[in-house]
């Protein structure tokens, strides 16, 4: 089920508060919000409130014996991009970039934020459908702009399908297929990246793959991989 409403602070804290509360939230519904006046995004950043956009959020439920919760961070980057591509020609120059952001020739078009509560995570979407903000230290766009008109409400019934079958796909066949479809959905190997680890410098290197557990593989300057788990991932060389 889909509950649209017209505003709210964030459809994340939302959900965060029902679930403090006991109050159970089933897995495949989502709160849907037309605006958001402290969106938040990832890092403790805040996130963009844009009419016609897609702010949206849903739970999933961990339990024993499923993958770890971490890697829902690719189930839900694979969602989103395969829900957008459905709207998209093909060989539009849409890519993953680790672990979830969804680029359109290399400017940001989407985010993911997940926030554990117990055993459940609380899964937050914002997609630039119709306007994009303006970040001082990064391009972004939306579909729009492209001459690309997404209903709203028709995205969230795709992007819902799409999030239960990759849940569906990840409890069944684990995460080995999941991280090669992921791959498959980002840019290329050799690709030149640029890492901000929380609190550290940034690095720059190349992009090498995903290790077996998800984390992102960055070949240095000395030729050795370094393992990021964590970080804010800038692609220097995107085309503009
Ligand atoms: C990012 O920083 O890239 C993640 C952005 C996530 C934004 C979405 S919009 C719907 C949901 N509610 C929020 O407050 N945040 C997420």
């Amino acid at each position: 089920m889909i509950r649209y409403v017209e505003e709210t602070g964030s459809t994340n804290q939302d959900l965060v508060d029902r679930l403090k509360h006991a109050d159970y939230v089933p897995e495949g519904d989502w709160l849907v919000a037309d605006r958001q006046s402290r969106g938040r995004g990832r890092l403790g950043r805040d996130w963009f409130d844009g009419s016609g956009n897609f702010m949206g959020s849903t739970v999933v439920r961990c339990a024993p014996g499923q993958p770890s919760p971490a890697t829902l961070a690719f189930v839900v980057g694979l969602a989103v991009h395969d829900a957008v591509q459905a709207f998209l020609p093909a060989g539009s120059g849409l890519r993953l970039k680790w672990p979830n952001d969804l680029l359109l020739d290399g400017a940001k078009l989407s985010g993911v934020l997940l926030e554990m509560i117990r055993d459940t995570v609380v899964v937050g979407v914002g997609v630039n459908l119709k306007v994009a903000p303006d970040v001082p230290d990064r391009r972004t766009v939306s579909l729009e702009e492209r001459g690309i008109t997404v209903d709203r409400d028709a995205f969230a019934e795709k992007l819902a399908a799409s999030l239960d079958r990759e849940l569906e796909r990840w409890r069944g066949a684990g995460l080995a297929p999941l991280l090669r479809r992921w791959q498959s959905a980002a840019h290329p190997e050799g690709t030149p990246l640029q890492v901000h680890p929380p609190g550290e410098p940034p690095v720059t290197g190349t992009f090498a793959g995903l290790s077996s557990e998800g984390s992102l593989r960055l070949r240095v300057a000395d030729g050795t991989v370094r393992l990021i788990h964590a970080g804010d991932v800038f692609l220097p060389d995107a085309p503009g």
